[in-house]
């Protein structure tokens, strides 16, 4: 992980050319409505992670009359990371002038944060949102997960194809599952200790944030099935739902990260500013862990 010291944007949005030098510490952005500001945002969430995070559509960002963006970053430990994103042809990633098949070095260098109205979706979306923002821990502190999650994905994509047949062969069944275990238990495993360690940093972290409040909040983590039982067993006895839904309806693809207050779900009884400090606390928390993980 290190810091970012310049940055160059081609073509974003209204963003002709931009160059901007950084400061180490925390740099302001301040311009009219329109001007381009969470332009310049959206252009380093481009290049840490290959996604904006206003739009899942990669055409709107690059300016209407451009066939290409382009955003170049220098770090402070010596790094060069660029990112050309094309109409026509997708992106091309280079760290370094080295081309890159994927975003894990270019992530683990950047790890970027976003704080806004879409960060409500931790507590009044479905699971993904929860469970994104915990394998997002999870990359960056265990070095072991990333790998096997893909291999689950693999797995479950694999396992849901076979029980979508008239007549799956149960030999092959078995074989992905055994694989699927596999995985799913380091997943699992990568998972829960970065939650352990972050549970006491965020308690800290939300109470600093919110002196006054009442609220007595708990985060448990539900790792994707019944946490008495092996996932052997658990595929075992929901064959026969599995094939009628033609998917897997257990696993390390279900876990989540349930935040309540009380006994209740935090989203059922928190006023919308206690919400704005719960997710604030959240996002802070995960940057806290990192960077003592990191000692950085
Ligand atoms: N694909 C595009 N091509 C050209 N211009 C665009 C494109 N998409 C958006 N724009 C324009 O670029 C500008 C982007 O503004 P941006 O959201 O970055 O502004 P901002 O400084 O954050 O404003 P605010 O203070 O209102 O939040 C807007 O004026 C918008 O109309
Ligand atoms: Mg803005």
């Amino acid at each position: 992980m290190s810091i970012l010291q310049s940055l160059s944007i081609t073509s974003i949005r209204n963003i002709q050319q931009a160059a901007l030098k950084l400061s180490p510490g925390v740099n302001l952005l301040h311009g009219e409505n329109g001007s381009g500001k969470t332009s310049v945002l959206e252009s380093i969430h481009l290049l840490a992670t290959g996604r904006s995070f206003r739009t899942s559509k990669p055409g709107t960002l690059i300016s209407e009359t451009e066939p290409s963006a382009l955003v170049v970053a220098e770090l402070s430990n010596g790094h060069q990371i660029g990112l050309t994103r094309s109409r026509r042809k997708g992106h091309q990633l280079n760290m370094d002038s080295e081309k890159q098949r994927n975003w894990d070095k270019v992530a683990r260098e950047l790890p970027v944060q976003v704080l806004d109205a879409n960060s409500f979706l931790l507590l009044d979306g479905g699971p993904k949102a929860r469970r994104r923002f915990l394998d997002w821990g999870a990359f960056h502190v265990e070095p072991l997960f990333v790998d096997q999650w893909r291999k689950t994905r693999k797995c479950i994509a694999n396992r849901n194809l076979l029980l979508r047949k008239s007549s799956p062969d149960p030999d092959q069944l078995r074989a992905w599952d055994l694989q699927l275990c596999k995985a799913s238990g380091a997943v699992d495993m990568a998972r829960s200790n970065y939650f352990n360690c972050f549970v006491p940093i965020f308690d800290q972290v939300y109470e600093s944030l919110s002196a006054s409040s009442p609220n007595v909040l708990s985060l448990s983590y539900y790792r994707g099935w019944d946490g008495d039982q092996e996932l052997s067993e658990v595929l075992r006895h929901s064959e026969i739902t599995d094939k009628k839904y033609g998917a897997t309806q257990c696993g390390p693809h279900r876990a989540d990260l349930v935040v309540k207050a009380g006994s209740r779900l935090a989203i059922e009884t928190l006023s919308r500013g206690q919400q704005k400090i719960l997710v604030s606390a959240l996002k802070i928390a995960q940057g806290v862990l990192l960077s003592q993980a990191l000692d950085r």
